[in-house]
């Protein structure tokens, strides 16, 4: 898993399955030329492409910190494939999308997390937190987990997988402001796992010197020059790509500064 990242695969969509309806930027379940199942984040929603930015970055980086998430891949899209959608607003969507967009590994048979359900690993729970709390998600709530529980033969729990990393990064949307905000605390009240008895400085300890320049540069790498262009204030992607690096580069080195103060 660790080294799974050269680039996120691509794969073409031949069908569109169905909407899912439950998210609020209505992704899409898609059958692909690999025959694969995955569910589409579409560059036509209205959370836009830097949900989509936000969630390679922040789910590679996840996965390259151990823990699941299913695999990212680009998807072609070609709204022809789903011509018998029949709801005009989905046809909408699909068409202001057409070209290449995010698709997540379908889980099937997984099931939406809430937080009274046993079994989770308070020291998985505690670095689940610290990437929440150094990427800024502010959507692993306990109305809204984004986690997915999967059954996984040889264990008796199910497995916690990280889904929806699209709310992450909130710096990105004011980059003007981005440096200030680099020491930020997090707000981890309403965390989906958030528990007093987590051992948030044993995650720190573990985590915050793995998060490098190096890996972050491999990570951003992944980002689609398309989702890159035209950010006010930038020239290249690679700069955008670099100002990721910075910012988040500097966030792991600060990691005192934003910690769940009662937690640690
Ligand atoms: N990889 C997956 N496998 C199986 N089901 C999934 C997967 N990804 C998402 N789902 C299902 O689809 C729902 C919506 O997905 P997701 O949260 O990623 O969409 P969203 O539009 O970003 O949602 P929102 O912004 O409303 O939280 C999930 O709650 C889950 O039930
Ligand atoms: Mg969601």
């Amino acid at each position: 898993m660790e080294n799974a990242l050269d680039g996120l695969r691509t794969v073409t969509a031949v069908r569109y399955v169905t909407p899912l309806r439950s998210g609020g930027s209505v992704p899409g379940v898609v059958e692909a030329d690999d025959l694969g199942m995955y569910v589409v984040k579409f560059t036509g929603s209205a959370q836009g492409r830097k949900a989509l930015v936000a969630e390679i970055i922040v789910g590679e980086l996840a996965r390259h910190l151990g823990l699941r998430v299913p695999e990212l891949v680009l998807v072609n899209f070609d709204p022809s494939v789903a011509a018998e959608e029949p709801h005009q607003e989905v046809q909408d969507l699909l068409h202001a999308s057409a070209g290449l967009n995010l698709g997540m590994d379908y889980l099937p048979g997984a099931a939406d997390f809430t937080p009274d359900a046993p079994g989770v690993d308070p020291v998985e729970a505690a670095r689940i937190l610290w990437l929440d709390a150094f990427t800024v998600n502010v959507d692993r709530t306990v109305h809204s987990s984004n986690l997915m529980t999967w059954p996984t033969s040889g264990h008796q729990q199910p497995r916690l997988w990280l889904i929806d990393h699209g709310a992450s990064l909130v710096f990105h949307h004011r980059w003007e402001s981005a440096a200030d905000a680099v020491g930020k605390a997090y707000d981890f009240r309403s965390h989906a796992l958030g528990s007093p008895g987590l051992d948030m400085a044993a995650a720190d300890a573990e985590l915050a010197h793995r998060v490098t320049p190096q890996l972050l540069r491999r990570v951003v790498a992944a980002v689609p020059d398309a989702w890159l262009t035209d950010e006010p204030g930038f020239g290249t992607p690679d700069d955008v790509r670099n100002a990721y690096v910075t910012h988040l580069a500097t966030r792991a080195r600060v990691s005192a500064r934003w910690l769940p103060g009662g937690m640690s």
